[in-house]
């Protein structure tokens, strides 16, 4: 987000930074420790971002957008604990992973501490449609996640599968993100609906991309480059060389998948085929895809600096390298 600049909603970010600190205070510092190593950790903020802009392109003026935002990256930052236990991730934000300094435990236990700290946090709005919407985003990205962890080393995985994976896991949040914005602002029928919209397409856009950058990334992406391969995940491009490929390499990429231990040589084996059936383009091409779909959706708003910030996250989504 490094290029788009947000200076007009700058003051409402800097509450939501001191929203963490105030919901952290808690009589057992090893909460406080954890949750603060990875919310300092330097990430994006783009839920919160999202919310706040959305709040503004359905004209709201009033102050609920900055605990709504503030939850949405409590959520945001429990899935990312319980996720790299999930994931054996060493790295995240280019740091080690809470789950190698503090161990798994205490990643479980924080990102449960998070998400039920979110729940008090909403418990408090009157409008039932705020909590119902969270509740919504929350168990389907539970589900997300199990049935990613079910699909685990199968290679009979296909593109739907695959996307009803990450439509749960991750662009849920996104949606839920998004239509907040209009449900405060008072807009629950047209306003909402399109943004969710607008939501959800960016979010299966910006799980693409992260996994095509999973296999292609650089050091800046803050993540070790071929970790899904390694965890057996079958993400889009690898279903996508699967498919294209014969059976003799069928056999090897099947092979490596069901490896314990994957080897530089297995991991270079995979990304030819991966790169030499064009199946990184492919996976961009979606993410693209969903990007036009998500801007469709703005097509109602009046012309406004909020409307150009939704245009400019669309955008960064598939300029994005971190
Ligand atoms: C990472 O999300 C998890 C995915 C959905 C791929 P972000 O890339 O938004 O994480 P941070 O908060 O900016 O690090
Ligand atoms: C992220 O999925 C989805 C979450 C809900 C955390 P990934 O496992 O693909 O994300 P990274 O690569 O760890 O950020
Ligand atoms: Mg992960
Ligand atoms: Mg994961």
């Amino acid at each position: 987000m490094r290029n788009i600049s947000f200076d007009y909603i700058e003051d409402e970010l800097k509450k939501v930074e001191e929203q963490f600190e105030v919901h952290l205070i808690t009589e057992t510092p090893l909460i406080h420790k954890v949750a603060k190593y990875v919310i300092s950790s330097g990430g994006k903020r783009i839920r919160p971002i999202l919310l706040i802009v959305s709040s503004k392109i359905c004209g709201y003026k009033g102050e609920e957008h900055i605990p709504l935002a503030a939850v949405i990256e409590f959520i945001h930052t429990a899935t990312l604990l319980h996720d790299d236990v999930v994931d054996n991730a060493p790295l995240r934000r280019g740091k080690s992973s809470a789950n190698v300094i503090f161990g798994n435990e205490a990643s479980v236990l924080v990102g449960d501490y998070l998400f039920a700290k979110s729940f008090k946090i909403l418990s408090g709005f009157k409008d039932g449609d705020i909590i119902k919407a969270y509740s919504d985003a929350t168990t389907l990205m539970a589900e997300g996640e199990v049935k990613e962890l079910v699909k685990t080393a199968d290679v009979k995985t296909i593109e739907k599968d695959y996307l009803d994976i990450i439509i749960k896991k991750t662009a849920v949040l996104f949606a839920c993100a998004s239509k907040i914005g209009a449900i405060i602002a008072g807009n629950k029928e047209d306003y909402a609906m399109r943004l969710y919209e607008y939501g959800l397409n960016i979010g299966i856009a910006f799980q693409l991309m992260d996994d095509a950058l999973d296999y292609i990334s650089g050091e800046e992406f803050g993540k070790f480059i071929g970790n899904d391969l390694k965890e057996g995940k079958l993400t889009l491009p690898l279903i996508h060389a699967l498919e294209m490929a014969d059976e003799k390499e069928k056999d090897i990429i099947s092979k490596i998948i069901y490896k314990k231990k994957l080897a530089a040589k297995d991991l270079s084996t995979v990304l030819t085929l991966v790169e030499g059936y064009g199946s990184i383009e492919h996976t961009v091409l979606k993410a693209k895809e969903a990007v036009e779909k998500a801007k469709k959706n703005l097509d109602i708003f009046p012309d406004s600096i909020y409307k150009r910030g939704l245009f400019d996250i669309a955008n960064y989504i598939i300029e994005r390298k971190l």
